[in-house]
């Protein structure tokens, strides 16, 4: 099994994917992280500080690439991968599609939480229409989509078990 979440800035990927991995004894794997991990830098700010978005866009497409044949693993991408085709086409190969779905305010809450902010959020203005924009990607591409706005962990992470099952 494949599992591949997918959601907006502050949606909760990263937290939910570890838990769920661990639930159904899969592994687990940000790729944020292994973009990270295969270039020199030190955070995905400085990525896009000194490389820009076009170039962040490949990498992250040529991870995916790379993830694409993996199984039984829970993937956690970044809120961007939705715009880009290509990416999507490794996502969705053998994997089933979670979508975590959120409130703009609510996205800004959490996201409000950290102490940096990331590279596309800002501006509260540019991040909204972000948030707009990709609304109809992120439906979609999903298999499955969880309403997170007012559920703790557990319950998403019991939900998306349910759902996984029926589907
Ligand atoms: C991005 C989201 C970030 C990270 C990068 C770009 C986006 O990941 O990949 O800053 O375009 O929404 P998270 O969704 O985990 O914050």
């Amino acid at each position: 099994m494949k599992i591949v979440l997918i959601g907006f800035m502050g949606s909760g990927k990263t937290s939910v994917a570890q838990l769920l991995a661990e639930k159904l004894n899969l592994q687990f794997i940000d790729m944020d992280d292994l973009i990270l991990k295969s270039s020199e830098f030190k955070s995905i700010n400085e990525i896009f500080e000194k490389r820009g978005e076009t170039e962040f866009r490949k990498m992250e497409m040529k991870i995916a690439e790379e993830i694409a044949q993996e199984d039984n693993i829970v993937i956690s991408t970044g809120g961007g991968v939705v715009m880009n085709e290509k990416t999507m086409s490794y996502l969705t190969t053998n994997s089933k599609i979670i979508f975590l779905n959120l409130s703009f305010e609510k996205a800004k809450q959490r996201v409000h939480l950290k102490k940096i902010l990331p590279p596309l959020f800002q501006n509260i203005f540019d991040a909204k229409k972000l948030f707009e924009k990709r609304m109809p990607l992120y439906l979609k591409y999903a298999d499955i989509t969880i309403d997170t706005d007012n559920k703790n962990i557990d319950n998403i992470i019991k939900e998306v078990v349910v759902k996984i099952k029926e589907n």
